[in-house]
């Protein structure tokens, strides 16, 4: 009787597990770049300043813009790093399949990088958004759209470069992309201005954020059962 007691506690906190477990994995399948812009407008409706519109075609400019600088990336929050302006138009606009006659101006940006992951609000308040520079530059009134792109320097882990740009062109009318507004598609990183999911373009790739690791958890699970029901 003791036994079944013990068995049945046994596979409750199994069962218990490998649903955290899947828990944990569908959690922040969101877009951390649109996050980050939400935490942007957000910040800047609270000194009532206008918001800014989340432009896709910057969002991607934005993740050229870390992709090259991710040499330059290591574990300090700071990253040194200044893109030529001939990059822009010659090699970032045609990545992302910008239309060259809507490029329009870019009035500030902000690079960070981090070692691990951050959660957008951690990556924003302590890297990002750290100092009187970056705080006057995100409180500039004429900026009126925003692109936030995201890249992880290896496979499996970081560090993470953000790169946030400000533009201070007329909505809506510039970064245009090509291919009915689709633009290129990216491989790597991801950027605001999409719904595509971020998670597995730059989150560190734990057991549990896989479905073989789910399949593995369940294969435990009933070899356990089973050496258990053999015991009894
Ligand atoms: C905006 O962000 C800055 C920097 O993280 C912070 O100090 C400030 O309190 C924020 N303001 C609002 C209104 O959220
Ligand atoms: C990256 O850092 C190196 C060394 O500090 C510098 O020479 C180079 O210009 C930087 N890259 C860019 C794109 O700024
Ligand atoms: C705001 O940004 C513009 C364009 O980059 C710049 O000319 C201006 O000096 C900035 N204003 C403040 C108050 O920093
Ligand atoms: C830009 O587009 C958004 C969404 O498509 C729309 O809500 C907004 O009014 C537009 N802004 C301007 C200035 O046209």
């Amino acid at each position: 009787m003791m036994m079944v007691k013990k068995l049945c506690c046994f596979q409750y906190f199994a069962l218990s597990s490998l649903l955290l477990a899947v828990l944990v994995s569908s959690k922040h399948h969101g877009n951390s770049a649109n996050d980050l812009v939400d935490i942007i407008n957000k910040n800047r409706t609270g000194q009532k300043l206008p918001q800014l519109s989340n432009s896709r075609g910057l969002g991607c400019i934005a993740l050229q813009y870390a992709k090259e600088c991710m040499g330059n990336c290591s574990s300090s929050k700071s990253v040194n790093c200044h893109p030529s302006e001939d990059d822009f138009t010659e090699i970032f606009a045609p990545n992302c399949g910008v239309e060259l006659p809507t490029f329009g101006t870019i009035s500030g940006f902000i690079l960070g990088c981090q070692p691990k992951y951050l959660e957008p609000l951690e990556a924003f308040s302590n890297v990002l958004v750290h100092d009187k520079r970056t705080l006057s530059l995100l409180k500039n009134k004429t900026h009126t759209e925003v692109g936030v792109g995201i890249i992880k320097a290896h496979k499996h882990k970081g560090p993470y470069l953000w790169c946030i740009l400000f533009s201070s062109s007329q909505r809506n009318t510039t970064f245009v992309l090509d291919n009915l507004g689709e633009g290129i598609k990216q491989k790597k990183g991801c950027y605001s201005g999409t719904s595509f999911p971020c998670s597995r373009a730059h989150r560190d790739e734990g057991l549990f954020s896989n479905k073989i690791g789910i399949m593995v958890l369940l294969c435990v699970f009933i070899f356990f059962q089973e050496s258990l029901l053999k015991l009894l």
